[in-house]
This record gives structure tokens, C-alpha cells and sequence, in this order.
């Protein structure tokens, strides 16, 4: 299967994951697909929705995109039909470059999270464009992981210290986002920042 032509490359790529519960409702959320070698993971903390979904129907699809307004409206809103498509009943987004639907086994389970491995079912490539990294990009991608974080970071030095990491990265977009990237931070800004 190519997997890495579809953008999953060794180390930790951000995608949008895609995930169906056993009554029929789909999920998105941004995760981390963890490649070491020719082999994928995921590690999910407990409480998510994409865990529970997961756990009911042993599927996922790793969506990848580089729009941040979608990854930040994944975290952040339920993305309603209109963003899906169906791939053999299993939910996709319909704006990923590509997307991979894997079959998910649970490999470790603790209080705090659950790994899975996961073995490629289908890949689908939609999109090939060469694309220059954009610190802003990177930077929302970064503001956003602090700002899940957040709600479930309970000690206030700490949560501090994330407003002050996001008000940089928000600098960081500021000076070298595109539309997207200023878009998303935005988004991100009236949640935290205001
Ligand atoms: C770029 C990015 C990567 C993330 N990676 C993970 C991950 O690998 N595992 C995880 O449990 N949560 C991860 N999160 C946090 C989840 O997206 C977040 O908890 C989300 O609210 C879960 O949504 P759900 O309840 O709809 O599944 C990530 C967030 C961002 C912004």
C-alpha cells in the first residue's frame, strides 16, 4: 500500500483522523499517526471521542491535509456531513490531499491512553502539489496542541505558560501565514487570546 506516498513518513505526522461510531455517527479530530519503520500507531488519550469510536469499529482513516482552518475547526467544532465523504460506509474528509483507512488493534491500554496499531486497508491519493513549509502553518499547528492542552491542564502556572507560547506562535503567523493560517489563528485567538 502507499502509505508514504500518501504523505506518512517515519516520526509523527499530523492528520485529520476520521472515525465512525458503532450507531452510525462520524468524528473527526487532529492526531498524531506515529510511523517507526513500516509499522503505524496511534496514541489516544482516554475521554476522546475518536477513542471510544475506535475501540467500537477497530477502524480509522488518517486524513492528510495542510489546511489549518480544518485542523483547528477538528479540534475545536463538530465538523457537520457536508466535510465528509464515505469511502465503503467509512467516513473521509472530502478536502484531504490523501487519506489512508486503516484497521486498528489495541497493542497497550492504561488509564491515561490507549496505543493501536493500525495496518493500511485502502489509500487514496486526491492531491500532488510541492509545497514549501510555512512557519506559520507549522506555528498553528503548534498553538493548537497547546490549546487542547488546555482545558485538561489544571495547575495555572502552567496554563499561563501556554497563553504566552500561543501569543508567540500567533506572531509567528502573523508575519508569515497565508489566508489559511491567519484564519485558523484567528479562530484560536477568540477562544484564548481574548
Ligand atoms: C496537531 C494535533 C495533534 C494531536 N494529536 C493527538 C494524538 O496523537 N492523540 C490524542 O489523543 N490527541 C491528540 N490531539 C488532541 C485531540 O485532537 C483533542 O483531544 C480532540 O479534542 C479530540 O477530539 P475527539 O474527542 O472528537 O476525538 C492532537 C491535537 C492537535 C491539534
Amino acid at each position: 500500500m502507499k502509505v508514504r506516498e500518501a504523505g506518512l513518513r517515519e516520526g509523527i505526522s499530523e492528520v485529520i483522523v476520521t472515525t465512525k461510531s458503532a450507531s452510525g455517527t462520524f468524528n473527526a479530530a487532529p492526531i498524531g499517526i506515529i510511523t517507526r519503520a513500516n509499522d503505524y500507531f496511534v496514541k489516544l488519550y482516554s475521554g476522546s471521542t475518536t477513542l471510544s469510536n475506535v475501540m467500537e469499529t477497530s477502524r480509522l482513516t488518517a486524513n492528510v491535509t495542510d489546511d489549518a482552518v480544518l485542523f483547528v475547526k477538528a479540534a475545536f467544532k463538530h465538523l457537520d456531513e457536508s466535510y465528509f465523504s464515505l469511502f465503503r460506509g467509512f467516513p473521509v474528509l472530502r478536502e484531504a490531499d490523501s487519506w489512508i483507512v486503516f484497521q486498528a488493534m489495541l497493542a497497550k491500554k492504561s488509564s491515561e491512553y490507549s496505543v493501536l496499531h493500525l495496518m493500511p486497508n485502502a489509500v487514496q491519493i486526491n492531491r500532488e502539489e510541492l509545497k514549501a513549509i510555512n512557519r506559520g502553518l507549522n506555528a498553528v499547528i503548534e498553538a493548537a496542541i497547546l490549546a487542547t492542552r488546555y482545558p485538561v491542564v489544571k495547575d495555572e502556572g502552567y496554563q499561563e505558560q501556554i497563553i504566552t507560547l500561543m501569543k508567540r506562535y500567533a506572531d509567528v503567523v502573523e508575519k508569515c501565514g497565508g489566508p489559511r493560517e491567519k484564519e485558523a489563528m484567528e479562530f484560536l485567538a477568540e477562544k484564548f487570546l481574548k
